[in-house]
Order: C-alpha cells, then sequence, then structure tokens
C-alpha cells in the first residue's frame, strides 16, 4: 500500500522568499524545544498509565485487539441488516469524527441511492445542534419502526444530545411500544454521567434494551474516531481493521525524532514556526476533494479545542515521577491558530481572492488525492477541456493554486493520499492527531481539555435552573449580565 506524503516545498524561504518561508536559521531555533517535545511525548505514550491519566490513551487506539474490532463490526452488520436508518446523535468529538468518515469513505450521496449504499442504511446526525427544525423534519420524515438510533455522550450530559436524545426515545417509545429500548445503542462513560445511569437501568429490567459500549478511559472527544466511531464505521459497511492498519503505519512514522522523517512533526513545527515567527495565525484546510470537506471541519475541532489555550501548563510530578498538568494562571498565553475549513476547486471561486491578495496572514493546507474511483472524461473534440480527465482537471487546479499563492509569497504545504480508502484516511486521521498532540507540546499547553467551553454551558444551566452549580459560578453570571442597551439595537 502507497503511503501518505506531507510536501512542504512551499513553506520555505527557497520558494516564497525570506520575509515569508521558513529559513535554515528558523529550523534551527525550535531544535532544542522540538527535541523536548518529542521526548516529553515519547516518555508518556511509552506508559499507558500516564497515557491514560493525561488523555493521551487514543494513540493506542490503533492497536485494539482484533477481536473486539470483529464483534463490532458483526455487530455493525447485524444493524444494517435490519434497519433502514440509523439516527446518529452526538457533538463535537462525538459527532464530527463520524461525520467525516461517513463523507469521506462512504460513496458520494451515499444516503440518497440504495445502489450507492449497497444494502446499508442511510446515516442521518442529529443532536449536533439545538435547531428545532432539522430535527423535527427528520422525525416527522422516518419511520421509527425502521430506524436504530446511536447516542454518543462521553460525559452523558451534553445539552444538545442530551436534548435529541430525550425526543429520539419518545418518538421511538410512541410508535415501538415496550420494546423500544431495544432500537437503543448508546456510547458513553462505562461509570458516570446520566447516559450511564439510564442505560444500566434500562438493562437491568431488559438486557436486549439499551445496548451499549463504554468508552475507553483516557482518550478525550476529539481524538477518538477509533473509539467512538467504531460501531458507525461497521454500520456503514467500512472495514474497520483497513482504517486501523493505516493509522498503525502513520503511527509507526510519527515515533521517529528526526522530522525530516516524521510528517506530523514536521507539520507542528513548520505551522508553529509559522505562526509564532511570521505572522501567520490563520490555518486553511483546503482538501481538493468533497468527500474530504467533512474531514478539514473535524481537523477545524481538533485544533481549536486543542491549541486555542488561555494558560501555559505547569507539569507536576508526584513522588513516582507521575506527571499531572495544570493551567499556569499566572501566565496568559491566548494561544491556538485559528483554523478555517475550505475546499477545492469550490473555494478558488471564493476565499482563495483573499488567500491571495488579502492579509498574508494565513497558511493553506491542501490534501490531494492522486488516484479516483470513478472518473470522467469530459466529452466533445472542438473545446479546450474535451478529452480531458476530471482527475486531471483537478490536480491540475491544485497545482495551480500552489503556483499562484508561491507566486505571492504564501506558505502553503499539501499532504498527498494516494487514494481515497480506508486506510489512508486511516493514516490521514492519525496524522491530524499527532500533529495537533506535537504542536500542543511546542507551544506547552494542555491539547487534551477544552475549559472554554464551560463558559456558555454554564450560563446556560444558571439560566435553565440547573441545581447544584457552583456558588462562585452563579455569582459571576448574576454580578456580569450581557448589557443590551435599546439605542445599541436599530
Ligand atoms: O473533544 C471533546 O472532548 C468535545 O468536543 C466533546 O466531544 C463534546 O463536547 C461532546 O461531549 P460529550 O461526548 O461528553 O457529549
Amino acid at each position: 500500500m502507497k503511503q501518505l506524503l506531507f510536501d512542504f516545498n512551499n513553506m520555505f524561504d527557497f520558494s516564497i522568499g525570506k520575509e515569508h518561508g521558513v529559513t535554515g536559521h528558523d529550523l534551527s531555533s525550535v531544535k532544542t524545544l522540538q527535541k523536548k517535545a518529542h521526548a516529553h511525548l515519547k516518555g508518556i505514550l511509552a506508559d499507558k498509565q500516564s497515557r491514560i491519566a493525561l488523555s493521551l490513551e487514543w494513540a493506542n487506539l490503533p492497536y485494539q485487539d482484533t477481536a473486539s474490532i470483529s464483534a463490532i463490526q458483526k455487530l455493525g452488520d447485524e444493524i444494517a441488516a435490519k434497519y433502514e436508518n440509523v439516527v446518529s446523535l452526538g457533538i463535537g468529538g462525538s459527532y464530527l469524527g463520524l461525520k467525516a468518515a461517513q463523507d469521506a469513505l462512504c460513496a458520494p450521496y451515499y444516503n440518497d441511492f440504495p445502489r450507492v449504499r449497497k444494502g446499508r442504511p442511510r446515516v442521518y446526525f442529529e443532536g449536533n445542534n439545538l435547531d428545532p427544525e432539522t430535527l423535527s423534519v427528520l422525525l416527522k420524515s422516518l419511520d421509527p419502526k425502521k430506524t436504530f438510533v446511536i447516542v454518543i455522550s462521553k460525559s452523558g450530559e451534553t445539552t444538545e444530545t442530551k436534548a435529541a436524545f430525550m425526543a429520539a426515545e419518545q418518538w421511538l417509545k410512541k410508535a415501538v411500544g415496550r420494546n423500544y429500548g431495544r432500537q437503543i445503542f448508546a456510547i458513553t462513560d462505562p461509570k458516570s454521567g446520566t447516559l450511564r445511569k439510564k442505560v444500566n437501568a434500562a438493562q437491568a429490567a431488559d438486557p436486549l434494551s439499551y445496548r451499549n459500549m463504554p468508552l475507553l478511559p483516557g482518550v478525550g472527544g476529539r481524538y477518538s474516531e477509533l473509539n467512538m466511531g467504531l460501531l458507525h464505521l461497521a454500520v456503514v459497511g467500512v472495514k474497520i481493521r483497513e482504517v486501523m492498519a493505516g493509522a498503525r503505519a502513520m503511527h509507526k512514522r510519527c515515533g521517529n525524532a528526526d522530522i525530516y522523517k516524521n510528517p506530523a512533526y514536521m507539520y507542528a513545527v513548520l505551522q508553529t514556526i509559522q505562526y509564532l515567527k511570521k505572522g501567520k495565525p490563520i490555518s486553511i484546510l483546503m482538501p481538493f476533494s468533497e468527500q474530504l470537506k467533512s474531514t478539514a471541519d473535524w481537523y477545524c475541532q481538533l485544533l481549536a479545542e486543542s491549541t486555542g489555550k488561555k494558560y501555559s501548563r505547569v507539569i507536576a510530578r508526584d513522588e513516582n515521577g507521575k506527571e499531572s498538568w495544570l493551567q499556569d494562571k499566572d501566565l496568559v498565553v491566548n494561544v491556538g491558530r485559528t483554523p478555517v475549513p475550505s475546499r477545492g476547486t469550490n473555494d478558488l471561486h471564493s476565499i482563495q481572492q483573499n488567500n491571495i491578495e488579502g492579509e498574508n496572514d494565513k497558511v493553506v493546507t491542501f490534501v490531494r488525492i492522486n488516484d479516483f474511483k470513478n472518473d470522467i472524461t469530459v466529452p466533445g473534440t472542438g473545446d479546450l477541456l474535451s478529452g480531458k480527465r476530471y482527475s486531471r482537471l483537478l490536480s491540475l487546479a491544485q497545482e495551480a493554486t500552489e503556483w499562484a499563492l508561491v507566486r505571492q509569497q504564501r506558505p502553503n504545504c499539501a499532504i498527498v493520499m494516494p487514494m481515497l480508502c480506508a486506510f489512508s484516511w486511516g493514516e490521514l486521521i492519525f496524522f491530524f492527531e499527532m500533529a495537533t498532540a506535537f504542536e500542543g507540546e511546542l507551544l506547552n499547553i494542555n491539547a487534551f481539555d477544552q475549559p472554554g467551553v464551560e463558559g456558555y454551558k454554564n450560563y446556560m444551566y444558571y439560566k435553565l435552573g440547573k441545581p447544584g452549580l457552583p456558588a462562585q459560578v452563579e455569582q459571576n453570571i448574576k454580578k456580569n449580565p450581557l448589557i443590551k442597551k435599546a439605542r445599541y439595537i436599530i
């Protein structure tokens, strides 16, 4: 199997000049930091206890035992054989990886045509918003007797997922009756959360209802596609072992200390230099593939939630040398590149104008696919386009975009996938996960928490009257209401 490649020529001074391109001196200046980051990460990844304690167990997901993978694959086949529709409920890390996988690994228009689905169920994603329109229309349109519901929430508490699940439960119960719980599968924490409690109670009454899968400890939401996303992959008929093989192949390459042999490290180092030394805080991910658009959305969450942090990290060690990470409240850093999902060639007629002539404050990362499963030759003879293959036009458009950016001294790089298949996609997501973890090390922040997300949640809980909110949280909201002067609303 050909491997995924990372082409970073256009990040350097020899392509785009000294002001915007990375120089040999820039690379030397981060060498010590890079070595330290590698040694630190390597130490954690080698020790299971540390991986779990610090939320880096995701790095071991490609090595899950084959028996449990086969069991999940079988369960997916069973669900697929029995139901016409699956509704997958979840948000953030409990949604974006699944959506990315479905769009990348199932044929385009998967939900629209039975022939394209090869007998598999349609899969709809809900619980990733509080938009009343989408959920209402979906529940009104699907036949509950032919629909299976998979609810995914690590915490089991997330408002969006919880509300959608409550609506879906009621909908199933009304149509199916007593055994409605047999059409539900829950993926959640093995011990804590409202969802876990509900699952345990339902299982005690009927073991066939609310079947469930515990999430592995030490795997955070956005790093968990190879854990919480597996049943979904099985339902849509993706061979999980191929995705895992791709992730394992990338895992091996990403253990190398030499950045010229480690694509994830090279990506993180170059992006960090561009960000901190060349004034490029914006990161545009532009796959030249309609099917990889959702993978760009997934990466944007991964980068934003992992590296967008207010405080620097302090590493504490106990008497056995085991680490824990704390926020350094004395060191506000407010770091993190701002990710923007995009896609070629659509956005060449949109944000590309700004990429080329707007502020030189961004790095564009392309994802290019070399071979396509389907291709079309433009018909006719008299036109410039006649006789040209679509795949050739697409790769030419990507090359042309690189050229146009380089001519304007705009840094860019390309991830090259031999083809869009389960193996390559496994490589791709593991590449991004490792690159993000390494970027977190270079920035010295905790890339595995998301404290900034709590603000809106607390405000909502307060307004909804949730009991047991910390007094400090309540006081903060009471003392600092939003200011809404009528004069300023016209
Ligand atoms: O990456 C993360 O941890 C988050 O994006 C979570 O996945 C998201 O908030 C959903 O959380 P939960 O699975 O607990 O419902």
